[in-house]
Protein backbone atom coordinates (compact mmCIF):
# COMPACT_ATOMS: atom_id res chain seq x y z
CA UNK A 1 0.00 0.00 0.00
CA UNK A 2 2.70 2.38 1.31
CA UNK A 3 4.48 2.95 -2.52
CA UNK A 4 1.50 2.39 -4.70
CA UNK A 5 0.85 5.50 -7.03
CA UNK A 6 -2.05 5.82 -9.34
CA UNK A 7 -1.32 5.85 -12.99
CA UNK A 8 -0.28 9.90 -13.98
CA UNK A 9 0.14 9.37 -17.59
CA UNK A 10 -3.51 6.91 -17.55
CA UNK A 11 -5.38 9.81 -15.82
CA UNK A 12 -4.32 12.55 -17.77
CA UNK A 13 -5.08 10.70 -21.29
CA UNK A 14 -8.04 9.39 -20.27
CA UNK A 15 -9.26 13.02 -19.03
CA UNK A 16 -8.07 13.86 -22.48
CA UNK A 17 -10.50 11.57 -24.52
CA UNK A 18 -13.36 12.20 -22.59
CA UNK A 19 -12.71 15.92 -23.51
CA UNK A 20 -12.75 15.83 -27.18
CA UNK A 21 -16.36 14.50 -26.64
CA UNK A 22 -17.94 18.41 -27.41
CA UNK A 23 -14.31 19.58 -27.48
CA UNK A 24 -14.73 23.15 -28.34
CA UNK A 25 -12.21 24.84 -30.56
CA UNK A 26 -11.10 27.20 -27.38
CA UNK A 27 -9.70 23.66 -25.49
CA UNK A 28 -12.70 23.03 -23.91
CA UNK A 29 -15.76 21.23 -23.47
CA UNK A 30 -19.51 21.21 -24.29
CA UNK A 31 -21.16 18.69 -23.03
CA UNK A 32 -24.50 20.03 -21.54
CA UNK A 33 -26.42 17.65 -19.33
CA UNK A 34 -29.10 15.24 -21.10
CA UNK A 35 -27.68 16.05 -24.55
CA UNK A 36 -26.31 13.25 -27.33
CA UNK A 37 -23.11 14.24 -26.07
CA UNK A 38 -23.75 13.82 -22.54
CA UNK A 39 -25.16 10.24 -23.50
CA UNK A 40 -21.54 9.79 -25.34
CA UNK A 41 -19.66 11.05 -22.28
CA UNK A 42 -21.43 8.33 -19.80
CA UNK A 43 -21.67 5.77 -22.85
CA UNK A 44 -17.65 5.83 -22.72
CA UNK A 45 -17.04 6.04 -18.64
CA UNK A 46 -19.53 2.93 -18.87
CA UNK A 47 -17.25 0.72 -20.93
CA UNK A 48 -14.28 1.89 -19.16
CA UNK A 49 -15.87 0.69 -16.00
CA UNK A 50 -16.88 -2.55 -17.03
CA UNK A 51 -13.82 -2.86 -18.93
CA UNK A 52 -12.47 -2.77 -15.20
CA UNK A 53 -14.39 -5.54 -14.25
CA UNK A 54 -17.34 -3.06 -12.51
CA UNK A 55 -20.96 -3.93 -12.77
CA UNK A 56 -23.08 -0.77 -13.44
CA UNK A 57 -26.52 0.49 -11.83
CA UNK A 58 -28.36 3.23 -13.02
CA UNK A 59 -31.12 5.28 -11.09
CA UNK A 60 -33.93 6.95 -12.24
CA UNK A 61 -32.47 10.30 -11.96
CA UNK A 62 -30.03 8.44 -14.48
CA UNK A 63 -26.57 8.78 -11.48
CA UNK A 64 -24.57 5.89 -12.26
CA UNK A 65 -22.55 3.80 -10.19
CA UNK A 66 -19.68 1.76 -11.01
CA UNK A 67 -19.17 -0.97 -7.90
CA UNK A 68 -15.94 -3.01 -7.77
CA UNK A 69 -16.76 -5.50 -5.93
CA UNK A 70 -15.15 -6.03 -2.02
CA UNK A 71 -14.38 -8.84 0.41
CA UNK A 72 -17.79 -8.50 1.69
CA UNK A 73 -20.25 -7.03 -0.06
CA UNK A 74 -22.85 -6.83 2.77
CA UNK A 75 -20.79 -3.69 3.62
CA UNK A 76 -22.05 -0.26 2.16
CA UNK A 77 -19.78 0.75 -0.19
CA UNK A 78 -17.04 3.41 -0.24
CA UNK A 79 -18.19 5.87 -3.39
CA UNK A 80 -16.30 8.68 -5.25
CA UNK A 81 -17.94 11.05 -8.02
CA UNK A 82 -18.40 14.01 -9.35
CA UNK A 83 -20.35 14.95 -13.00
CA UNK A 84 -19.75 14.46 -16.89
CA UNK A 85 -22.08 17.09 -17.66
CA UNK A 86 -19.93 20.76 -18.18
CA UNK A 87 -21.28 24.45 -18.67
CA UNK A 88 -21.91 25.84 -21.99
CA UNK A 89 -18.06 27.39 -22.34
CA UNK A 90 -16.87 24.38 -20.18
CA UNK A 91 -13.34 22.90 -19.16
CA UNK A 92 -12.19 19.78 -19.47
CA UNK A 93 -11.62 19.19 -15.54
CA UNK A 94 -14.30 20.62 -13.71
CA UNK A 95 -16.63 17.47 -12.12
CA UNK A 96 -14.81 15.26 -15.11
CA UNK A 97 -11.50 14.80 -13.14
CA UNK A 98 -13.80 13.37 -9.75
CA UNK A 99 -15.47 11.20 -11.57
CA UNK A 100 -12.17 9.94 -13.55
CA UNK A 101 -10.03 9.76 -10.44
CA UNK A 102 -12.10 7.42 -9.36
CA UNK A 103 -12.45 5.36 -12.62
CA UNK A 104 -8.05 5.21 -11.59
CA UNK A 105 -8.56 4.20 -8.12
CA UNK A 106 -10.18 0.97 -9.32
CA UNK A 107 -7.75 0.77 -11.82
CA UNK A 108 -4.85 0.96 -9.75
CA UNK A 109 -6.65 -1.23 -7.39
CA UNK A 110 -6.91 -3.67 -10.27
CA UNK A 111 -3.58 -3.06 -11.38
CA UNK A 112 -2.00 -3.83 -7.79
CA UNK A 113 -4.73 -7.14 -6.73
CA UNK A 114 -5.79 -5.66 -4.15
CA UNK A 115 -9.24 -6.28 -2.28
CA UNK A 116 -10.88 -3.46 -0.30
CA UNK A 117 -12.93 -5.10 2.77
CA UNK A 118 -16.05 -2.62 1.22
CA UNK A 119 -17.21 -2.37 -2.34
CA UNK A 120 -15.62 0.69 -3.76
CA UNK A 121 -17.73 3.00 -6.66
CA UNK A 122 -17.62 5.03 -8.98
CA UNK A 123 -20.39 7.19 -9.77
CA UNK A 124 -21.62 10.10 -11.64
CA UNK A 125 -24.11 12.17 -10.51
CA UNK A 126 -26.73 13.80 -13.91
CA UNK A 127 -26.63 17.85 -14.02
CA UNK A 128 -24.42 18.83 -11.24
CA UNK A 129 -24.39 22.14 -13.61
CA UNK A 130 -27.59 23.11 -13.24
CA UNK A 131 -26.94 25.36 -16.54
CA UNK A 132 -29.47 23.70 -18.63
CA UNK A 133 -31.97 22.26 -15.73
CA UNK A 134 -31.94 24.44 -13.08
CA UNK A 135 -31.02 23.96 -10.12
CA UNK A 136 -27.19 22.31 -9.62
CA UNK A 137 -26.94 19.22 -7.75
CA UNK A 138 -30.54 18.40 -8.41
CA UNK A 139 -30.06 14.42 -8.40
CA UNK A 140 -27.54 13.88 -5.90
CA UNK A 141 -30.09 16.67 -4.29
CA UNK A 142 -32.89 13.69 -4.95
CA UNK A 143 -30.56 10.89 -4.03
CA UNK A 144 -30.08 13.07 -0.38
CA UNK A 145 -33.90 12.89 -0.02
CA UNK A 146 -33.67 17.42 -0.44
CA UNK A 147 -35.91 16.88 -3.70
CA UNK A 148 -38.47 14.57 -4.22
CA UNK A 149 -38.20 11.98 -7.80
CA UNK A 150 -40.75 13.95 -9.05
CA UNK A 151 -39.60 17.03 -8.82
CA UNK A 152 -36.17 15.78 -10.01
CA UNK A 153 -37.81 14.53 -13.15
CA UNK A 154 -39.62 17.65 -14.08
CA UNK A 155 -37.02 20.32 -14.24
CA UNK A 156 -36.80 21.55 -17.26
CA UNK A 157 -34.54 23.56 -19.54
CA UNK A 158 -35.70 27.18 -21.42
CA UNK A 159 -36.73 24.76 -24.12
CA UNK A 160 -39.41 23.19 -21.81
CA UNK A 161 -38.15 19.73 -22.13
CA UNK A 162 -37.52 17.72 -19.09
CA UNK A 163 -35.16 16.05 -17.11
CA UNK A 164 -37.33 12.56 -17.24
CA UNK A 165 -38.17 13.38 -20.79
CA UNK A 166 -34.38 13.70 -21.84
CA UNK A 167 -33.38 11.10 -19.36
CA UNK A 168 -35.48 8.53 -21.20
CA UNK A 169 -34.13 10.04 -25.08
CA UNK A 170 -30.69 9.06 -24.36
CA UNK A 171 -31.41 5.62 -22.61
CA UNK A 172 -30.31 6.36 -19.31
CA UNK A 173 -33.93 6.10 -17.41
CA UNK A 174 -32.40 3.39 -15.10
CA UNK A 175 -34.64 1.26 -12.77
CA UNK A 176 -32.78 1.71 -9.67
CA UNK A 177 -34.77 3.45 -6.87
CA UNK A 178 -32.88 7.14 -6.09
CA UNK A 179 -31.04 7.24 -2.43
CA UNK A 180 -32.48 4.88 -0.21
CA UNK A 181 -28.76 3.20 0.05
CA UNK A 182 -26.03 3.97 2.59
CA UNK A 183 -22.28 4.87 1.50
CA UNK A 184 -19.56 3.75 4.15
CA UNK A 185 -17.92 7.35 3.06
CA UNK A 186 -18.46 9.80 0.02
CA UNK A 187 -15.45 11.67 -1.64
CA UNK A 188 -14.82 13.71 -3.92
CA UNK A 189 -11.83 15.60 -6.32
CA UNK A 190 -12.25 18.36 -7.63
CA UNK A 191 -10.29 21.33 -9.16
CA UNK A 192 -10.25 24.14 -6.85
CA UNK A 193 -11.90 26.26 -9.42
CA UNK A 194 -10.39 29.42 -7.90
CA UNK A 195 -6.98 31.20 -7.15
CA UNK A 196 -5.91 30.28 -3.68
CA UNK A 197 -3.95 27.01 -3.87
CA UNK A 198 -2.01 28.37 -6.80
CA UNK A 199 -1.47 31.54 -4.97
CA UNK A 200 -0.26 29.93 -2.14
CA UNK A 201 1.32 27.31 -3.91
CA UNK A 202 -0.18 24.61 -2.28
CA UNK A 203 -0.82 21.13 -3.80
CA UNK A 204 -3.75 19.81 -2.18
CA UNK A 205 -6.92 21.76 -0.93
CA UNK A 206 -8.50 19.82 2.35
CA UNK A 207 -11.99 20.95 2.29
CA UNK A 208 -13.67 21.35 5.38
CA UNK A 209 -16.65 23.06 4.17
CA UNK A 210 -19.19 24.60 1.53
CA UNK A 211 -20.60 27.49 1.34
CA UNK A 212 -24.24 28.02 1.15
CA UNK A 213 -25.95 29.58 -2.30
CA UNK A 214 -28.98 30.71 -3.13
CA UNK A 215 -31.08 31.17 -6.97
CA UNK A 216 -33.80 33.20 -8.26
CA UNK A 217 -35.82 34.32 -11.41
CA UNK A 218 -36.80 37.46 -11.88
CA UNK A 219 -39.41 39.19 -14.70
CA UNK A 220 -39.61 42.49 -15.26
CA UNK A 221 -42.12 43.63 -17.47
CA UNK A 222 -43.13 47.11 -19.31
CA UNK A 223 -43.84 48.31 -22.02
CA UNK A 224 -42.70 47.46 -25.44
CA UNK A 225 -42.75 50.65 -28.23
CA UNK A 226 -40.81 52.03 -30.67
CA UNK A 227 -37.21 53.44 -30.04
CA UNK A 228 -38.17 56.84 -31.88
CA UNK A 229 -41.31 58.23 -31.40
CA UNK A 230 -41.59 57.33 -27.54
CA UNK A 231 -40.34 60.21 -25.06
CA UNK A 232 -37.96 59.07 -22.96
CA UNK A 233 -39.92 60.60 -19.60
CA UNK A 234 -42.92 57.99 -20.58
CA UNK A 235 -41.08 54.96 -21.24
CA UNK A 236 -41.53 51.78 -19.07
CA UNK A 237 -38.03 50.19 -20.38
CA UNK A 238 -37.81 46.41 -18.76
CA UNK A 239 -34.15 46.49 -19.51
CA UNK A 240 -33.30 49.76 -17.66
CA UNK A 241 -34.50 48.20 -14.85
CA UNK A 242 -32.38 44.99 -15.19
CA UNK A 243 -29.66 46.99 -15.31
CA UNK A 244 -30.19 48.45 -12.21
CA UNK A 245 -30.87 45.72 -10.12
CA UNK A 246 -27.86 43.63 -12.03
CA UNK A 247 -25.65 46.88 -10.38
CA UNK A 248 -27.46 46.18 -7.32
CA UNK A 249 -26.62 42.68 -7.16
CA UNK A 250 -22.60 43.32 -8.20
CA UNK A 251 -23.38 45.83 -4.92
CA UNK A 252 -24.07 42.99 -2.28
CA UNK A 253 -21.35 41.18 -3.49
CA UNK A 254 -18.85 43.69 -2.73
CA UNK A 255 -21.00 45.31 0.69
CA UNK A 256 -20.37 41.52 1.98
CA UNK A 257 -16.77 40.80 1.77
CA UNK A 258 -14.83 39.06 2.24
CA UNK A 259 -16.28 35.80 0.76
CA UNK A 260 -19.78 37.02 -0.26
CA UNK A 261 -20.44 36.46 -4.42
CA UNK A 262 -23.24 37.68 -5.90
CA UNK A 263 -23.59 37.10 -10.14
CA UNK A 264 -26.68 37.92 -12.61
CA UNK A 265 -25.23 34.99 -15.67
CA UNK A 266 -28.23 34.42 -17.66
CA UNK A 267 -30.09 37.15 -19.09
CA UNK A 268 -32.96 37.52 -22.03
CA UNK A 269 -34.23 40.17 -23.16
CA UNK A 270 -38.04 40.66 -25.37
CA UNK A 271 -38.09 40.95 -28.26
CA UNK A 272 -34.80 41.70 -28.30
CA UNK A 273 -34.60 44.32 -31.59
CA UNK A 274 -32.35 47.26 -31.54
CA UNK A 275 -35.42 49.74 -31.73
CA UNK A 276 -37.60 48.10 -29.76
CA UNK A 277 -37.50 49.30 -25.92
CA UNK A 278 -37.54 46.21 -24.37
CA UNK A 279 -40.75 44.79 -22.72
CA UNK A 280 -39.78 41.57 -20.80
CA UNK A 281 -36.87 41.23 -19.50
CA UNK A 282 -36.19 37.47 -17.67
CA UNK A 283 -32.49 37.11 -15.47
CA UNK A 284 -31.06 34.70 -12.80
CA UNK A 285 -29.13 35.81 -9.34
CA UNK A 286 -27.14 33.91 -7.66
CA UNK A 287 -25.70 34.66 -4.49
CA UNK A 288 -23.17 32.72 -2.31
CA UNK A 289 -21.64 32.80 1.36
CA UNK A 290 -19.95 30.18 3.97
CA UNK A 291 -22.31 31.84 6.40
CA UNK A 292 -26.24 31.48 6.14
CA UNK A 293 -27.39 34.53 8.47
CA UNK A 294 -24.74 36.71 6.33
CA UNK A 295 -26.44 34.93 3.12
CA UNK A 296 -30.27 36.07 4.82
CA UNK A 297 -29.03 39.75 5.01
CA UNK A 298 -28.41 39.56 1.59
CA UNK A 299 -31.52 37.59 0.43
CA UNK A 300 -32.74 40.42 2.05
CA UNK A 301 -31.43 43.66 0.53
CA UNK A 302 -32.30 41.55 -3.14
CA UNK A 303 -35.44 41.09 -2.16
CA UNK A 304 -35.92 44.99 -1.23
CA UNK A 305 -33.30 46.44 -3.69
CA UNK A 306 -35.50 44.91 -6.55
CA UNK A 307 -38.94 46.08 -5.61
CA UNK A 308 -37.85 49.46 -5.02
CA UNK A 309 -36.03 49.39 -8.66
CA UNK A 310 -39.14 47.83 -10.25
CA UNK A 311 -41.51 50.10 -8.46
CA UNK A 312 -39.27 53.35 -9.44
CA UNK A 313 -39.29 52.50 -13.04
CA UNK A 314 -42.92 51.43 -12.98
CA UNK A 315 -42.07 47.72 -13.93
CA UNK A 316 -44.02 44.85 -13.00
CA UNK A 317 -42.01 42.25 -11.11
CA UNK A 318 -41.99 38.25 -10.97
CA UNK A 319 -39.80 37.39 -8.06
CA UNK A 320 -39.14 33.81 -7.61
CA UNK A 321 -36.53 32.17 -4.99
CA UNK A 322 -35.73 28.36 -6.93
CA UNK A 323 -33.61 27.17 -4.47
CA UNK A 324 -31.25 27.73 -1.29
CA UNK A 325 -28.06 25.18 -0.30
CA UNK A 326 -26.87 26.37 3.07
CA UNK A 327 -23.33 25.88 4.08
CA UNK A 328 -22.43 22.22 4.50
CA UNK A 329 -20.01 21.29 7.11
CA UNK A 330 -17.94 18.70 5.81
CA UNK A 331 -17.29 14.79 7.86
CA UNK A 332 -14.86 15.39 10.43
CA UNK A 333 -13.11 11.74 10.34
CA UNK A 334 -13.27 12.24 6.31
CA UNK A 335 -11.52 15.61 6.39
CA UNK A 336 -8.91 14.15 8.52
CA UNK A 337 -8.09 10.96 6.29
CA UNK A 338 -8.04 13.28 3.33
CA UNK A 339 -5.33 15.38 5.50
CA UNK A 340 -3.58 12.69 6.68
CA UNK A 341 -3.36 10.97 3.45
CA UNK A 342 -2.12 14.69 2.34
CA UNK A 343 0.57 14.42 5.16
CA UNK A 344 1.73 10.96 4.49
CA UNK A 345 2.41 11.31 0.67
CA UNK A 346 4.29 15.10 1.66
CA UNK A 347 2.29 17.28 -0.27
CA UNK A 348 2.16 20.90 0.79
CA UNK A 349 -2.12 21.54 1.80
CA UNK A 350 -4.14 23.68 3.16
CA UNK A 351 -7.58 23.28 4.74
CA UNK A 352 -10.32 25.70 2.71
CA UNK A 353 -14.11 26.19 2.22
CA UNK A 354 -15.43 25.17 -1.31
CA UNK A 355 -17.02 28.35 -3.01
CA UNK A 356 -18.81 26.06 -5.68
CA UNK A 357 -21.79 23.73 -5.41
CA UNK A 358 -20.16 19.76 -5.66
CA UNK A 359 -22.72 16.68 -5.11
CA UNK A 360 -20.74 16.18 -2.14
CA UNK A 361 -23.09 19.28 -0.42
CA UNK A 362 -25.90 17.24 -0.78
CA UNK A 363 -24.55 13.58 -0.38
CA UNK A 364 -23.00 14.79 3.28
CA UNK A 365 -26.56 14.55 4.43
CA UNK A 366 -26.82 10.89 3.79
CA UNK A 367 -22.83 9.52 4.27
CA UNK A 368 -19.91 10.48 5.62
CA UNK A 369 -18.63 13.19 2.88
CA UNK A 370 -15.56 14.85 2.13
CA UNK A 371 -13.72 16.65 -0.93
CA UNK A 372 -10.22 17.24 -2.26
CA UNK A 373 -9.26 20.09 -4.34
CA UNK A 374 -6.13 20.67 -6.70
CA UNK A 375 -5.10 23.67 -7.83
CA UNK A 376 -5.88 24.98 -11.45
CA UNK A 377 -4.48 27.49 -14.06
CA UNK A 378 -5.10 31.25 -13.05
CA UNK A 379 -8.22 30.22 -10.62
CA UNK A 380 -10.14 29.90 -13.98
CA UNK A 381 -13.07 27.65 -14.42
CA UNK A 382 -16.28 27.71 -15.72
CA UNK A 383 -14.37 28.73 -19.35
CA UNK A 384 -12.98 26.61 -22.12
CA UNK A 385 -9.00 27.89 -20.72
CA UNK A 386 -9.95 25.69 -17.60
CA UNK A 387 -6.24 24.12 -17.05
CA UNK A 388 -4.69 21.69 -14.46
CA UNK A 389 -1.08 20.30 -14.09
CA UNK A 390 -0.98 16.45 -14.75
CA UNK A 391 1.02 16.04 -11.39
CA UNK A 392 -1.37 18.19 -9.35
CA UNK A 393 -4.49 15.75 -10.35
CA UNK A 394 -2.10 12.43 -9.49
CA UNK A 395 -1.57 13.90 -6.55
CA UNK A 396 -5.13 14.64 -5.85
CA UNK A 397 -5.98 10.43 -6.84
CA UNK A 398 -3.02 9.42 -4.85
CA UNK A 399 -4.74 11.27 -1.96
CA UNK A 400 -8.41 9.64 -3.06
CA UNK A 401 -6.72 6.20 -3.52
CA UNK A 402 -4.97 6.45 0.10
CA UNK A 403 -8.34 7.78 1.38
CA UNK A 404 -10.83 5.49 -0.17
CA UNK A 405 -8.77 2.29 0.98
CA UNK A 406 -8.59 3.57 4.21
CA UNK A 407 -12.33 3.67 4.66
CA UNK A 408 -12.85 0.98 2.49
CA UNK A 409 -10.84 -1.52 5.05
CA UNK A 410 -11.56 0.01 8.37
C1 LIG B 1 -21.88 24.69 -10.24
O1 LIG B 1 -20.89 24.28 -10.82
C2 LIG B 1 -21.79 25.74 -9.26
O2 LIG B 1 -20.99 25.64 -8.32
O3 LIG B 1 -22.49 26.72 -9.47
MN1 LIG C 1 -18.06 20.69 -10.72
MN1 LIG D 1 -19.24 23.55 -12.57
MN1 LIG E 1 -20.27 22.90 -9.24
Amino acid sequence: MKDIRINKQRLWDTLMEMGEIGGTEKGGSCRLALTDLDKQGRDLFVRWCEEAGCTITVDKMGNIFARRAGEDNSLPPVVMGSHLDTQPTGGKFDGVYGVLAGLEVIRTLNDNDIKTRAPVEASVWTNEEGSRFPPAMVSSGVFAGEFDLEYGLSRADLDGKTMGEELKRIGYAGDADVGGRSFKAFFEAHIEQGPILEDEDKKIGVVTDAQGQRWYELTLTGQESHAGPTPMPIRRDALVGAARIIDMVNRIGMDNQPNACATVGLLQVFPNSRNVIPGEVFFTVDIRHPNDKILEQMDQALREGAERIAEDARLEMEFKQIWHSPPVPFNKDCVDSVRRATEELGFSHRDMVSGAGHDACYISRVAPTSMIFVPCEDGISHNEAERADPDDLAAGCDVLFRAVVQHAND
